[in-house]
């Protein structure tokens, strides 16, 4: 290659290099280095902070004076229709509000249209931001609007008026999907999902090797794949292609809504395990046991008051506490030995009633605390939305992830409920970078409440297969729960099913063609070519070998494949 040649190729990485995963950089003057150009503080004031209280380089800004919570700096910038883009700052909060545990911080980005209309668009959230935070990063993603717009407004947002809050780093940069992640995916399902079987055979001297074969079935998945369950329909005797269904395809359930406080508890004090609603929940827990099914509680108390039990609002210091404690203490009685896992505060990061009313920031601690006391069994997990869909709130549960693991009070795995907008495709980079960061907390993460929407079923066939290839093809991801799955018609937006007949739509084969063919192993191999010693790479589940001889099935045996290899001694016996 001639040196220009190679002159050539160098300047063609340093232009993709410029334009690659974190660069393509939108906003000017982000550090602030250069002064407040082209940063606007409308309707408050922003003074420039000097090196010592910055968070790198020689400036800073803070806003003061705000008297909306929509007040923050903010700079135009220009999108391209459709891109996706990553936005971060550094924040450090300067005031503490009284009569709160601290205030919202937001990024925004809003796009003005030539009709005039506006999008606002959360980029980024952190809930009960303090001084004592210090400086923090926030990040997040947002995708610009496939069609023209007028401007695009980058600001920040959240806390209430008199609050300043300085920011450093602010940063929105295109990301670039990685157009190999099929590659990558496929080689993590092959090396974590999948064990060797070390087949050894033993057979006669004068056996006609061409004419024994063996087959390696898999007849059952050790991966965690399940699903919602709707315990009236559950429940009811005329419904039996529902159960069949749920038993047959999966091997893990979580009941949908019967275990939620409101749902199985209206009335307090509890009514004990008489109480008709909570008799409902039982024997959907009890029919998916005997069925094989392992099953999730979902959940213990929901943060967000709109969720709370009427009676439980109105309670307020030690006899709140007494009703969490009780209601705690009697649903662990009542479930005991019967659940694998516990989401115990549900979307805490979009809801802090019981710490707000509580006045105590770390009743989230306690709560966790307080089931673990009453029965250490279940694995406690947190559950939350926003964070690997979309961005806006991966960085604020990762805060939440390490604090919980830091408290050692007993956080087992993290949930990310994978609910994808209606025509949100699916983006497997987008999907890698948040699980990749919410990993490094060091727990088991589960997609707890997958679904994607589309009225197209062959959209949604696709859509679904990308997210469930990001989430089975990321080595953080411990198991995979479907949430709504079922639908009037195959053009209803989630549908995998049709209800009623429970039919399959494109999207629901899918679905099936992954976890039951593509990611399960039925392999046969013919003595005479495979050898006597020989390895079949497997997916991890229970598994039968069977021996063929001259078309007969001779023998078989059962056995368990896990994350060790296995090896497998085999008898072939002469004629029978
Ligand atoms: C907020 O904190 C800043 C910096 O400490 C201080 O100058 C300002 O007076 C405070 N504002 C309020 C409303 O307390
Ligand atoms: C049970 O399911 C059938 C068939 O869908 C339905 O007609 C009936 O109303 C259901 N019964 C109850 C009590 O919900
Ligand atoms: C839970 O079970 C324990 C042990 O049997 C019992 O002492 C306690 O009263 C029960 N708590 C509730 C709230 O039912
Ligand atoms: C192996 O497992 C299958 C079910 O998967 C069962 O039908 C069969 O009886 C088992 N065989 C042995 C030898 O245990």
């Amino acid at each position: 290659m001639s040196v220009s040649a190679l002159n050539g190729a160098f300047a063609m990485t340093l232009l993709l290099m410029t334009c690659g995963m974190t660069s393509c950089e939108l906003l000017k003057n982000g550090g602030f280095d250069n002064g407040m150009d082209p940063w606007h503080c409308w309707g408050f004031s922003c003074e420039l902070l000097g090196s010592a209280d910055s968070h790198q380089g020689s400036h800073a800004i803070r806003s003061h004076g705000r008297t909306k919570y929509y007040q923050g700096p903010s700079q135009e910038m220009t999108t391209v229709p459709g891109k996706l883009y990553q936005a971060q700052s550094w924040i450090k909060f300067l005031n503490d509000t009284t009569g709160s545990l601290g205030q919202l911080i937001e990024l925004e980005v809003a796009f003005n249209f030539p009709d005039d209309s506006h999008d606002y668009v959360n980029v980024a959230m952190r809930p009960l931001v303090t001084v004592a935070d210090g400086w923090f990063l926030l990040q997040g993603d947002f995708q610009a609007p496939p069609k023209a717009v007028k401007s695009t407004t980058f600001y920040y947002q959240g806390p209430v008026a008199g609050v300043d809050f300085a920011v450093d780093q602010a940063s929105v940069a295109e990301v670039t999907s990685d157009s190999n992640w099929r590659k990558e995916t496929d080689d993590v399902i092959n090396r974590v999902r999948k064990s060797n079987i070390n087949i050894v055979v033993t057979s006669p001297a004068n056996i006609d090797k061409s004419a024994v074969k063996l087959r390696v079935v898999q007849t059952k998945k050790g991966f965690p794949f399940g699903a919602t369950v709707d315990s009236w329909k559950y429940v009811n005797s005329s419904q039996q292609k529902y159960r069949d269904f749920i038993h047959t395809h999966f091997n893990w359930a979580v009941p949908g809504n019967a275990l939620k406080w409101r749902q199985f508890d209206w009335h307090q004090p509890h009514e004990g395990p008489g109480d008709k609603l909570y008799a409902r929940a039982q024997s959907t827990i009890d029919g998916l046991r005997k069925a094989g099914l392992k099953v999730r509680g979902h959940n213990m108390v929901w943060s967000v008051e709109q969720f709370i039990p009427e009676k439980i609002k109105q309670l307020s210091g030690q006899q709140l506490r007494d009703a969490v404690k009780n209601h705690i203490q009697w649903t662990m009685n009542v479930t005991k030995g019967t659940l694998e896992h516990w989401d115990v505060n549900n979307e805490n990061l979009h809801g802090q009633w019981f710490q707000e009313r509580l006045h105590d920031r770390d009743y989230d601690l306690e709560l966790f605390r307080m089931m673990h006391q009453a029965d250490p069994v279940p694995k406690l997990f947190l559950n939350d939305y926003n964070v690997v869909a979309q961005g806006a709130a991966t960085s604020a549960y990762l805060a939440q992830g390490q604090r919980f693991k830091n408290a050692n009070v007993h956080m087992s795995g993290m949930g990310v409920q994978c609910h994808f907008f209606k025509d949100q495709e699916p983006n497997p980079s987008q999907i890698k970078r948040h699980l990749d960061t919410l990993a490094t907390v060091g727990v088991p993460l589960w997609a707890t409440e997958l679904d994607v929407q589309s009225a197209d079923e062959n959209t949604r066939a696709d859509y679904i297969e990308k997210a469930l290839r990001a989430l089975y093809g990321h080595p953080a991801i411990e198991g995979i729960m479907f949430w709504s799955y079922g639908g009037s018609s195959p053009s209803s937006l989630q549908a995998l099913v049709v209800d009623g007949s429970m039919t399959l739509t494109a999207a629901g084969r899918r679905v099936l063609d992954l976890l039951e063919n593509q990611w399960m192993t039925d392999e046969t191999h013919v003595l005479s070519q495979s050898g006597d010693h020989f390895t079949v790479r497997g997916f991890h589940g229970d598994y039968e070998m069977q021996v063929i001889y001259q078309g007969h099935q001779q023998s078989s045996l059962n056995f368990t494949l896990g994350k060790d290899d296995e090896t497998v001694n085999v008898n072939v016996h002469g004629h029978t």
